[in-house]
């Protein structure tokens, strides 16, 4: 008998009979319940106007499964029956002008006032960065949300414990499994090498929502407690490959911080709330903003089949254009990174057309330790630079045994050009990827001697 997904909306718990798991949150919402409040905009993630809350976090409807939402509690504009704090705000400051993107708006700044963070100018922005206005100019939306942030109550708890939320299988079109446990999971992936894999969904529910493909099957992997975990060990991190970026935010800022400021300019924190390292390292992008930090840092992949387990040095996983050491019926369970000792310089840089939201055009990670004024150790790596995102061997080279100069670095700048022949496309050319790559290991230099302390403030 088919199992039927059952989510709590707007605080009423609803079973969605007859609906593909595959359907998107956004389709279901517009269509099968009838609340249109909720808007598509770019139907990929980019533009926040279908946001509503999952679990009390901001999330793109258009991008999210209703498969990949059973036992979760969705709250869309209207479950705040026009009367919330933030709704009178924003008309009080005219911070709606055509109102297409207000209802996304509203619920990510929902989701920030009522979450008790402080409205810093800083963290405003980043609770909005993913939210486009086309109208307002976004003046009088900050204000809104400084305004009332100060006084929002917590949004109430919505209890979803009723739901039975162990291993399912949903039907339709595509079915969807949601095992909860690894060997589960394996013996999935070992009967459907062809199923899609689906994690968060950031980059997969592109395909659905935005290209309109529909997969035969899909294993969800998220409720797989083996993939969730979060283990902080003196020398390192062991990560699940399904922690959100959003889970994994406050344990990178307290332990590797430079990492942590990365991940804060991956997407939006709809984008983080459901992306994942595993999905990050399953898509294999070679502009992908992780891989580079995990090669610099040095990580270990822990893959697992229903053959066993091996671990994967980072150094041996990407082999070619989206192409990994992964076999069909493998899946990443957690990777290891190592933390930089107190001693080691360690840094990475994200350069992109737009601050927030955006992929990058080049984004260099490194770790180098300098004793005595002399390089002993050096991981460069880039992505962006290559098919792969790669380590800069003869950049490296030119480091290690050399004393920590200004000569030094540009020695080093120059041996990027035998590291790298990049692509030119519309997010850089050839030649700016190559210059910023230089730039880049310049300005970790001037950083390390305190001059772009001053240089990053611009
Ligand atoms: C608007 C928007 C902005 C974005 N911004 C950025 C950005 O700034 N930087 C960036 O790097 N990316 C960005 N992305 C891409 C995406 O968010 C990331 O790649 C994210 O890490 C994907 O994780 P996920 O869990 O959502 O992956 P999913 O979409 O679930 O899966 C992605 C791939 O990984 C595979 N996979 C997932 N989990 C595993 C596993 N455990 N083992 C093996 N394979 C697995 C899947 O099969 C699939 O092929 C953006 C995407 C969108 C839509
Ligand atoms: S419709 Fe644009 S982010 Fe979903
Ligand atoms: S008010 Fe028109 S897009 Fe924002």
């Amino acid at each position: 008998m088919a199992e039927p997904i059952e989510i709590v909306l707007n605080g009423e718990r609803r079973r969605l009979d007859g609906v593909s798991p595959a359907m998107t949150l956004l389709d279901w919402l517009r269509g099968p319940a009838r609340l249109t409040g909720t808007k598509e905009g770019c139907a990929e993630g980019d533009c926040g106007a279908c946001t509503v809350l999952v679990d009390q976090m901001p999330v793109n409807a258009c991008l999210a499964l209703v498969g990949q939402m059973h036992g979760r509690a969705i709250l869309t504009v209207e479950g705040l029956r026009g009367a919330h704090p933030v709704q009178r705000a924003l008309a009080e400051s005219d911070g709606t002008q055509c109102g297409f993107c207000t209802p996304g708006i509203v619920m990510s700044a929902v989701a920030f006032a009522c979450g008790g963070e402080p409205p810093t100018p800083e963290l405003i922005h980043d609770a909005l960065a993913g939210n486009l206005c086309r109208c307002t100019g976004y003046r009088p939306i900050v204000e809104a949300v400084a305004r009332c942030a100060q006084s929002a109550e917590p949004l109430p708890p919505t209890p979803t414990t009723s739901i039975d939320t162990t291993s399912r299988t949903f039907d339709g079109p595509t079915i969807l499994h949601a095992p909860r446990s690894l060997p589960e999971l394996l013996k999935l992936r070992a009967d459907h090498p062809e199923a899609w894999l689906l994690a968060g969904g950031t980059d997969l529910g592109v395909k659905i929502s935005h290209d309109r493909e529909v997969p035969g099957r899909i294993i969800h992997v998220a409720g797989v407690p083996e993939l969730n975990g979060l283990v902080v060990h003196p020398d390192r991190i062991e990560i699940g490959a399904a922690t959100t970026y959003q889970r994994l935010l406050p344990i990178l800022a307290q332990h590797v911080n430079p990492f942590a400021e990365m991940i804060r300019r991956l997407g939006s924190r709809q984008i983080r709330a459901m992306g994942t390292m595993g999905g990050n390292l399953g898509t294999a992008s070679p502009i992908g903003d992780t891989p580079p930090v995990l090669l610099a840092l040095g990580a270990t992949l822990h893959l697992a089949s229903v053959r066993g387990r091996r671990a994967v040095g980072i150094d041996d996983f990407f082999l070619g254009y989206r192409r990994t050491a992964m076999a069909a019926d493998e899946i990443i369970v957690s990777i290891d990174i190592q933390l930089p000792a107190a001693d080691e310089i360690f840094h990475v840089d994200k350069v992109s057309k737009r601050r927030d939201q955006d992929i990058s055009a080049v984004l260099g990670a490194y770790r180098l330790r300098v004793v005595d004024g002399v390089v002993h150790g050096a991981r460069l790596a880039y992505g962006g630079m290559a098919a792969i995102p790669a380590r800069a061997p003869h950049a490296e080279a030119a480091l290690i045994g050399a004393p920590w100069t200004e000569a030094t670095v540009e020695r080093a700048a120059a041996a990027l050009a035998e590291d790298f022949k990049p692509l030119g496309d519309w997010r850089a050319s050839a030649g700016y990827r190559l210059a910023v790559a230089g730039n880049l290991l310049r300005r970790l230099f001037l950083r390390s001697t305190g001059v772009a302390v001053e240089l990053d403030a611009l």
